[in-house]
């Protein structure tokens, strides 16, 4: 590995930071939940499934808790730490006016960090669309929603260039195809007969909102590099029957590969650009010249890794995951491998395929911005310390893999960023889906404790994974 690998943590705004009615920060989506808007809580349940989050105006409290934190990081011996800014705090409206306390924010968050050595990897929106922007023109299925975020993006860039060298565009777009609606305030089904042109109209315009951030961040920050992230699914076939192994390609392609064919190669997949036409969706001239202007590519691919999943012609397996995210991949259990108590599968191999496969087939390096376990950490013991080995053992086997693939296969990684370095709240809604190597207590002031897995990790870094045990 080398000595600038950048170890480290992730986390994103709306279920970490908090703050939500302070500092001048307007209504993004999730806080519309927070202030018992029934119609956004079942807006996101459509998309997400049961959400039992019904609050997130505190979350694990950055907003105040951000020196300690930093401390904490540092003292684990973080290099880098990825968070989201929320463009409520930069723009309350999405676009018009900005607040300059939200600038100051992020400054002075940013500026600590690079002062404790650890290098800021920020996401531009982490799905916290504004809410006034989806009042006014349905977020992504409106392209004035796509110039406030050029506007944002831009706004970031000249705010904060000097201080983040590594920037991510809009968090796991490709699951975008799967769940058009999110982001967009409006309920469709598949059963709609125009589903499927809203669902190309609102994928287009998050791609128009990601080539011209990438573009603009080349022309601002040229020392920077700016990537994508994207939630990867790998799948493998359940039999060696080539229709089980035709579904797994079909399954890779179309939810891996087309998208980042298109963001490396600045064009939709021939495929791609069939179904489009057929579904009535045409991509203008000016859209094309700025997806194939090479100052729109992105300079490395990031994704979050979780679990692998199965694809095959049998279908007596797929009810077992049900309830949980691989549902949504209509997948079947992998008979060779373990579930978390969550029911994600736990495959480190998985990952060491998927980079090699990102690395040979795009050439640009990886980064690992999501990867861990989440669990029910009820266990803080009157002493306050959690004893997680199990968080242990899911990292370490998943870090041989980072290092295999890093040192044997010779894939050029830039960095392992695990999701919820610090406890935080859970996207599909559980507050008690713990990841962190820092537990917070929710119920009293948002206190932190090193959990095991912090000294763990921080022996990890230290020697730069040669000791793993
Ligand atoms: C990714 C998201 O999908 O997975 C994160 O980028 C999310 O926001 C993470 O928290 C883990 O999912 P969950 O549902 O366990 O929080």
């Amino acid at each position: 590995m080398k000595d600038t690998f950048l170890w480290g943590g992730s986390t994103s705004a709306f279920q970490f930071e908090g703050g939500a009615n302070e500092g001048g920060k307007g209504v993004s989506f999730y806080d519309t939940i927070s202030r018992s808007s029934k119609a956004a809580a079942d807006n996101m349940e459509s998309w997400m499934g049961t959400n039992k989050i019904k609050d997130y105006t505190v979350t694990s409290d950055f907003y105040h808790h951000y020196e300690e934190d930093i401390q904490l990081m540092s003292e684990m011996g973080f290099k880098s730490f990825r968070m989201s800014v929320a463009w409520t705090r930069i723009y309350p409206d999405g676009d018009g006016n900005v607040n300059p306390q939200g600038i100051a924010f992020y400054r002075n968050v940013f500026s600590l960090l690079k002062k404790s050595g650890i290098e800021p990897v920020v996401t531009l929106y982490h799905w916290d669309m504004p809410q006034s922007l989806i009042d006014r023109y349905h977020g992504w299925y409106g392209i004035e929603t796509v110039h406030a975020f050029e506007q944002y993006a831009e706004t970031c860039f000249r705010a904060f260039g000097e201080y983040v060298k590594y920037w991510l565009t809009l968090n796991e777009n490709n699951m975008t195809i799967m769940m058009p609606g999110f982001g967009t305030g409006m309920k469709k089904t598949k059963d709609d007969p125009d589903y499927d042109i809203f669902k190309y109209t609102v994928f287009h315009n998050t791609n128009i909102a990601h080539f011209a951030a990438v573009r603009k961040c080349h022309e601002i920050i040229p020392d920077a590099m700016i990537g994508c992230m994207f939630a990867s699914a790998l799948a493998y076939p359940l039999t060696s029957d080539p229709e089980d192994v035709l579904l797994a390609r079909n399954h890779n392609q179309k939810l891996n590969y087309d998208y980042l064919d298109l963001l490396t190669r600045g064009r939709y997949t021939p495929k791609n650009v069939f179904e489009m036409k057929q579904a009535g969706f045409t991509v203008s001239e000016e859209d094309s010249k700025l997806f194939s202007d090479p100052k729109s590519i992105i300079d490395f691919i990031s994704f979050s890794y979780y679990f692998s999943v199965c694809t095959g012609t049998e279908q007596n397996a797929a009810d077992e995951n049900a309830g949980t995210v691989q549902m949504m991949y209509q997948a079947m259990s992998n008979p060779k491998l373990k579930k978390s108590t969550f029911g994600w599968t736990i495959d480190p191999t998985g990952l060491r395929i998927l980079m090699n496969d990102l690395y040979d087939r795009y050439q640009l390096p990886v980064m690992i911005v999501e990867n861990g376990l989440g669990v029910k950490d009820d266990i803080l013991t009157e002493d306050k310390e959690v004893h997680d080995d199990y968080r242990i053992s899911y990292l370490r086997e998943h870090i041989k893999a980072v290092k295999a693939a890093v040192d044997e296969d010779h894939v050029d990684c830039l960095g392992y960023l695990p999701w919820g370095c610090i406890d935080l709240y859970s996207a599909s809604g559980d507050r008690d889906k713990r990841y962190g190597f820092i537990y917070v207590d929710y119920e009293d002031a948002h206190k932190r404790y090193r959990k095991d897995s912090f000294f763990w990790y921080q022996n990890v870094i230290k020697t730069n994974a040669e000791e793993l045990d």
